[in-house]
């Protein structure tokens, strides 16, 4: 045992003393979480941790009050669901610790968009600051096979260009839409970084340092993390919107649906240079550190496939496969008979009161994000070949060939085929 093994375990022995009174001492644990990654984490500390989530748990459920850090639960939650044998997809992510603090569902597109957008921002911008420590000759940890200076400024130009619509909506003055229309991605990175890191609250900081948590030592899984972030927190937007867009058409609203089906496209259509981002990678290093991602997989992403069945309820084969057996919960929504966008479409139209410039709106942004989401799957399909060639899935699939059967789905199959107005 280490000194510094020795030091935190004293400090996490306090803590857990104190029944959690104080704030977590995440730097400790963070620092060697990254430092070893969290597949190699020792036994003695884990169970140590375990010991302190006991009683924090204890003492919640006794009701005991004081400054408890409410954070610290869910964080423990994420650093042991290896120890726990949960580890899945949401756990690698630290989905839950992403969803604190985020409104509602129904809070409205504009919220959503607001807080998607922020997100995006604060988890790009954290990336680029742990990139910058590279070029600056201080590598923080994860540092092992560190990518060279060339690779690293392709990676921040890419990431400024997915920062940039989301920046001209929620960061007032720091892109020049003027220059971005011109050239997207030449906002110098560091600025704009900066920009949105002088604007965290304490809060996001915290969720900044607690939600990078590698399973191993490689540099790069850093990226591979804030990319599937970025793209979950996107999702989320996606799902909630298409949801009031499926209300708004019941509610005999089309040109609002069509606005929020389209708002849902652009934002889809914004995202896709993440795939660009993260195809700077180095597959070496992807295929060492996925060695110990076995059991999670995209395949589980709840926010994928809420927003896929929001558009149109899946044929049964896609819901009795392992796209949707990954996703029970969603599964079951499904199978309660969630209302789609495209059931609800045809609804109003045989009932009449859709006109056909409406229903012909509707069907336009829906194939809108019909051909966005045909590019999505198309640049994922062919980062999965360069990353994994003929390897297997991580979720139990036989890898890419299940990537090139689901190309052909359809989000609005039957707004593909059909005119307008029937
Ligand atoms: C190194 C990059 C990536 C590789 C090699 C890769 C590979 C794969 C593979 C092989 C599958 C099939 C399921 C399995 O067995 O795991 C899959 C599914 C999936 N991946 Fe990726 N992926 C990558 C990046 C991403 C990113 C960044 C996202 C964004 C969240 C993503 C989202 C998905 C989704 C949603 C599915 C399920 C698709 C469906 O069921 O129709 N992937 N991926």
């Amino acid at each position: 045992m280490t000194a510094t093994d020795t030091a935190l375990r004293h400090e996490l022995s306090a803590w857990c003393g104190s029944g959690g009174a104080e704030e977590f001492p995440y730097d400790g644990v963070i620092g060697r979480l990254r430092a070893v990654g969290k597949h190699f984490l020792d036994e003695e500390l884990l169970s140590l941790l375990a010991e302190c989530r006991a009683l924090l748990l204890a003492a919640d459920a006794g009701g005991a009050g004081g400054v408890r850090d409410a954070h610290a639960g869910p964080f423990l939650d994420v650093l042991l669901d290896k120890f726990d044998g949960r580890y899945d997809y949401p756990s690698y992510t630290a989905l839950a610790l992403l969803r604190r603090g985020a409104p509602d569902d129904r809070a409205g597109w504009e919220v959503l968009r607001r807080h998607r957008d922020r997100t995006v921002l604060l988890l790009l911008a954290d990336l680029i600051g742990f990139e910058r420590l590279v070029l600056d000759g201080t590598p923080h940890d994860p540092q092992g096979m560190l990518p060279d200076a060339l690779l690293l400024n392709k990676r921040l130009r890419l990431a400024v260009r997915v920062m940039e619509p989301a920046a001209l909506r929620a960061l007032d003055g720091a892109v020049d839409p003027v220059a971005v229309a011109a050239t997207p991605g030449r906002t110098p990175a560091g600025e704009l970084a900066d920009a949105v890191l002088r604007t965290t609250t304490a809060g996001e900081r915290l969720l900044l340092r607690t939600s990078v948590q590698p399973v191993y030592v490689l540099h790069d899984e850093y990226l591979f993390l804030r990319v599937l972030q970025s793209f979950e927190a996107t999702f989320a937007f996606m799902s909630a919107t298409l949801d009031e867009a499926v209300r708004t058409l019941r509610a005999e609203q089309p040109g609002d649906a069509a606005a929020l089906i389209a708002a849902v496209a652009d934002v889809l259509r914004e995202s896709l240079p993440l795939f660009s981002l993260l195809a700077t990678m180095q597959p070496e290093s992807f295929r060492l550190f996925r060695q110990f991602t076995e059991g999670a997989s995209a395949i589980q992403s709840e926010g994928y496939k809420t927003f896929e069945s929001y558009c149109s309820t899946p044929a049964r084969a896609r819901l009795d496969s392992s796209a949707f057996l990954s996703v029970p919960d969603v599964r079951g929504e499904v199978l309660a008979g969630r209302e789609t966008v495209q059931g609800t479409w045809e609804d109003v139209i045989s009932s009449g009161w859709l006109t056909e410039p409406d229903a012909a709106a509707v069907r336009a942004a829906a194939l809108q994000l019909e051909a966005v989401h045909q590019r999505w799957k198309q640049t994922h399909y062919r980062l999965a070949v360069r990353m994994i060639g003929t390897r297997t899935g991580t979720g139990a699939t036989e890898g890419v060939p299940y990537l090139a059967s689901v190309i052909s789905q359809r989000l609005f199959p039957a707004m593909e085929k059909q005119p307008a107005v029937g």
